[in-house]
């Protein structure tokens, strides 16, 4: 392992763009269908991977929906979350922000309360058994109306102590952020933090990303790279503080590029860029992977890294106490491996 890779190991980290039923490993999907006695049409690992074809945002959405079909029981989430903690833990993620797509599951008939409890009873077993800190975010999916979205936020409420924020996530083509203005402003009124998907290169990336800081007022942006194409979005989103989500991996498989330059630019502009692996057991890279495959291709020295982390703990959705005890972990860190090198 080179020393640029254990020190991204080493390095204590937060995960904030995370999808968990992207944590879905071709072994676990095989388990969950025999435990269920779903049929799949593979046979082997390899064929499963091999169907894994897709070159853009909808051809993954279409596979990674499908995928979900072996998730039933509260089991299999607490399974899905724990193989996913138990993974990040082992890396020295020392908190994750967990999205979950409540609506890929209660529109095939899954409770709710099955999907959140599973993956509740993993946090819990997280921070008891590993020490790692979670929390869970709950995405809208923006490919359906905004009355199932509001429908689905109301049902949320009955658990509002589970969930600390809203996202919005799945296809960005023809569903702009303003689509679910009411959806937004009920969240912010209930006291979720929100965030929404800006995903890489979309039509109107520009104007999405306008609407999430103007007219939903978030506080991060999941994706969000093309706030570079707009001086003006540059300005408002660093003067607010905006977090930015950054999935280098994931946006080589839909975009074609890791978009790393652009993450190194986020980070000179002084915005508060965070990198992260969104659906990892697809893009096959988890967060050190995404940092190493980043730093590599743009040159990102170790305190770049380190700042990434710092930015990711700052715009995280820790209570004060936490966060200021995860910064002080990472400045032990830093002052650790500098004193080394010298
Ligand atoms: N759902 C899971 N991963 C996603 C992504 N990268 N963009 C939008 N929706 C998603
Ligand atoms: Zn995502």
């Amino acid at each position: 392992m080179s020393d640029m890779t254990s020190f991204i190991r080493e390095l204590p980290k937060a995960e904030l763009h995370l999808h968990i039923e992207g944590t879905l490993e071709p072994e676990l999907r095989f388990k969950l269908a025999a435990r269920n006695s779903i049929a799949l049409p593979y046979s082997t690992l390899e064929e499963m991977r091999a169907g894994y074809l897709f070159h853009d945002l909808p051809s993954f959405l279409a596979v990674y929906y499908d995928a979900m079909s072996v998730l039933k029981t509260s089991q299999d989430f607490y399974d899905l979350a724990w193989a996913y903690l138990e993974r990040a833990h082992a890396e020295n993620v020392r908190y994750a922000e967990i999205f979950f797509d409540p609506q890929a599951h209660t529109s095939r008939g899954v409770a709710f309360h099955t999907v959140l409890s599973g993956l509740r009873n993993a946090v819990l077993d997280g921070r008891r058994l590993l020490g790692i800190r979670a929390q869970l975010i709950m995405c809208i999916l923006r490919d359906h109306s905004a009355a199932y979205g509001m429908a689905t936020l109301l049902e949320s409420l009955a658990y509002r102590d589970l969930i600390i924020g809203i996202g919005l996530d799945s296809d960005e083509a023809g569903n702009p952020p303003a689509k679910f203005a009411e959806v937004f402003r009920r969240a912010r009124e209930e006291g979720y933090r929100l965030t929404m998907h800006c995903d890489v290169d979309q039509a109107g990336s520009t104007d999405h990303i306008r609407q999430c800081l103007d007219v939903i007022g978030v506080e991060r942006i999941d994706h969000g790279v093309n706030v570079l194409d707009d001086a003006s979005l540059v300005a408002a989103a660093a003067a607010r503080g905006i977090g930015f989500t950054v999935c280098p991996v994931s946006n080589r498989y839909v975009t074609g590029e890791l978009k790393a330059h652009e993450l190194r630019r986020m980070l000179q502009r002084g915005l508060k860029v965070t990198v992260n692996s969104d659906d990892p057991a697809y893009f096959d890279a988890y967060v050190t992977d995404n940092l190493v495959a980043a730093a590599a291709a743009a040159g990102l020295t170790e305190p770049d890294l380190v700042q990434l982390e710092r930015n990711a703990f700052e715009v995280s959705w820790l209570g004060p106490g936490a966060k200021d005890a995860l910064l002080g972990e990472l400045d032990r860190f830093e002052a650790a491996a500098l004193s080394e090198e010298a």
